[in-house]
């Protein structure tokens, strides 16, 4: 997830783009960059350095030349380290042509190719370089700008929304549209201003311009310039864009009109899960893994899996065992990554260790890694952040695609953590023969109706919240579940301790009569996961057991089971799911709730108390 913004038709050219980037920081920080256009040409800035990244890029461009037009992006990498020489805008190989994305390009490495063989010089490793490439290949045929980007998008696969400028039309910017987000607005014609023309990937960057906003659907095209707009569809056909009326303030945009950045980032879970799903199966049906020396040949010569983690990360860790084990067959521990270390694990040669770590900064996590890398063992890594210390210290990488998450509390980088997990055991499946290919593409398809099943929970708000304000008094939590509904209670009950801040305990179902049913008594409230698993009808026993020593109960069912929501005084309902996969889907309500019962306690859940965002001490 990047931010793309673009002007023309103000001397402002320079400052609307920068504060536009600026604007846009909360979809990632990795890497900025602006090109400008004037009759003098096209000239281009990057800067490459974390959050300071825009700061740098300031400085470069007290130099710049006085332009009215220009684009500029915040990027989030995905394609290519989060390097200068990925940093966007990226040129063709004129120099006279350039490009700022958002999104996945997902053809482009056949499209590079193509490139090359046809004596084009790629310098990046992006995706997004080979748009540019594209337009100076149309250009060359003698087509406007406009056309020759109509014609680039007919061979682009992938989600994208992007923004292209040449040297040739300086006061022209043509956009484009495909799943990801694109605003097009008008400045008003001013004193002998002809009146700007903007885009960006989203209204906080606009916002402090103007708020005639439109947003594109998917599979348009905007041509704009100096107080003018024109959106056809691909095909070229005159299209009215949606109108946008926005009342937000800059703060709640960059919120997307949530309250707060958790509950946008809950909401964001069915895209993250789905581009976390683009590109990892080969048209062969063999599935992709990241980057990296781990190759085939090394992952068919392990014979033991480790996975070590803190906090949610562990949790999805906890998910990832019963899949390994299940689909690969392959023997599979789960460390919380701060014992790991201590407890002088047994590792070799034919030891894959994952860490799984959104930030991949968690110092626990990483020293673990070093550690098992000193013993000889394979480390792959599931991260969220491109080139992250333990990403690039590791053999191979596995990149969730969740964006940036901001809020403490771990919601969309845990799903796309469990789902890039599920693909790695089906991946070790596939190599190791334990799987039917037919049974990889059921449980991928599985995989694929998720976003679906996730974007329903979602749109269940409303009596989630309700439920969880009738335990606005409640000081004490009980979470129960069994095989894969175990980690998912975890993870409920963290989410409840993290930001609710009340007391929450999470146990195997089976272990309650073993002690800690002592605790239960009329009032005490538990909260299990009872959705349709091979072993519901033993987890509705103890559910029975404490509710008969007087436990209000509320419980996690498959839509429409009424069997289970007879035994509960509340249920929270999610569409049914296959056993491996349903923990992404049961998670959902558990984090609507804790989300829920802290903003009844007036609590800040973006920023908990005494929590950060990545723990870098030990
Ligand atoms: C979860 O909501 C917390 N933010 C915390 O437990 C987190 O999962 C843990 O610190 C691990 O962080 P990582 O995934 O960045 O390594």
């Amino acid at each position: 997830m990047c931010g793309i913004v673009g002007v023309t038709g103000t001397p402002d050219a320079l400052e609307i783009v920068l504060d536009g980037i600026e604007r846009l920081e909360y979809r990632g920080y990795d890497s900025a960059g602006v090109a400008l256009v004037g009759s003098w040409g096209l000239w281009r800035a990057r800067a490459a350095d974390g959050t300071r990244s825009l700061e740098k890029l300031r400085k470069i461009t007290e130099d710049a030349p006085p332009a009215t037009a220009g684009i500029g992006h915040t990027r989030w990498a995905t394609h290519g380290h989060p390097t200068e020489h990925n940093a966007h805008p990226h040129t063709d190989c004129s120099g006279d042509v350039a490009v700022v994305h958002n999104g996945i390009v997902e053809n482009w490495y056949e499209l590079a190719q193509e490139l090359r063989q046809a004596g084009h010089t790629l310098e990046s490793e992006t995706d997004t370089e080979i748009v540019a490439h594209l337009v100076e290949s149309a250009l060359a045929g003698g087509v406007g700008l406009k056309e020759a980007v109509r014609m680039t998008l007919g061979s682009l696969r992938g989600a994208f929304s992007l923004a292209v400028v040449c040297a040739a039309e300086p006061e022209t910017i043509v956009a484009a549209r495909r799943v990801s987000p694109l605003v097009v607005g008008l400045v008003d014609p001013d004193g002998d201003s002809p009146g700007a023309g903007m885009l960006a990937s989203d209204i906080p960057a606009l916002l402090g311009s103007t708020r005639a906003l439109w947003a594109l659907d998917d599979d348009q095209v905007a041509e704009i310039g100096p107080g003018t707009l024109r959106v056809t569809s691909f095909e070229g056909e005159v299209v009215e864009p949606v109108s946008l009326h926005v009342e937000w303030d800059l703060e709640a945009a960059q919120k997307s009109g949530y309250d707060d950045f958790m509950s946008k980032e809950m909401h964001e879970q069915p895209r993250a899960v789905a581009d976390t799903l683009l590109d990892r199966v080969s048209p062969e049906g063999s599935i992709l893994v990241d980057e990296g020396r781990i190759g085939r040949r090394d992952l068919l010569g392990v014979d033991k899996v480790v996975i070590a983690a803190c906090g949610s990360s562990y949790h999805a860790g906890l998910v990832a065992k019963y899949a390994i084990e299940r689909w690969a067959r392959l023997p599979t521990e789960v460390d919380i990554a701060s014992e790991f270390r201590y407890r002088d694990p047994v590792l070799g040669q034919a030891t894959l260790v994952i860490g799984v770590s959104q930030s991949g900064e968690t110092i626990d996590t990483l020293q673990a890694m070093r550690q098992a890398k000193r013993e000889g063992a394979r480390i792959l890594v599931i991260s969220n952040v491109v080139d992250s210390s333990m990403a690039r210290e590791a053999d191979g990488v596995f990149y969730t695609r969740a964006g940036p998450e901001i809020g403490v509390a771990a919601t969309k980088t845990l799903l796309t953590q469990i789902v890039s997990l599920e693909i790695l055991a089906l991946y070790l499946a596939d190599m190791r023969g334990t799987l039917e290919r037919s049974q990889i593409r059921e449980a991928l398809g599985e995989l694929g109706r998720l976003p679906e099943a996730i974007g329903e929970v979602l749109g269940r708000e409303g009596d989630v919240a309700a439920v969880a304000k009738r335990f606005g008094s409640t000081r004490d939590f009980f979470y129960l579940g069994r095989h894969v509904g175990y980690p998912v209670a975890m993870e409920g009950a963290l989410k409840l301790k993290e930001l609710a801040y009340v007391r929450a305990e999470a146990y195997p179902a089976g272990e309650l009569k073993h002690g800690p049913i002592a605790l239960i008594e009329p009032g005490s409230v538990v909260i299990g996961v009872a959705t349709r698993t091979s072993l519901r009808e033993k987890m509705l026993a103890n559910i029975a057991e404490v509710k008969s020593r007087g436990a209000t109960v509320v419980l996690v069912a498959n839509d429409g089971d009424t069997d289970t929501a007879r035994h509960a005084d509340a249920v929270l309902y999610t569409p049914k799911a296959s056993e491996l996969v349903a923990p992404v889907i049961d998670t959902v309500p558990l984090q609507l709730f804790a989300y829920h019962l802290a903003r009844f306690h007036g609590h800040d859940v973006d920023r908990p108390r005494n929590l950060a965002k990545t723990v870098t001490v030990e």
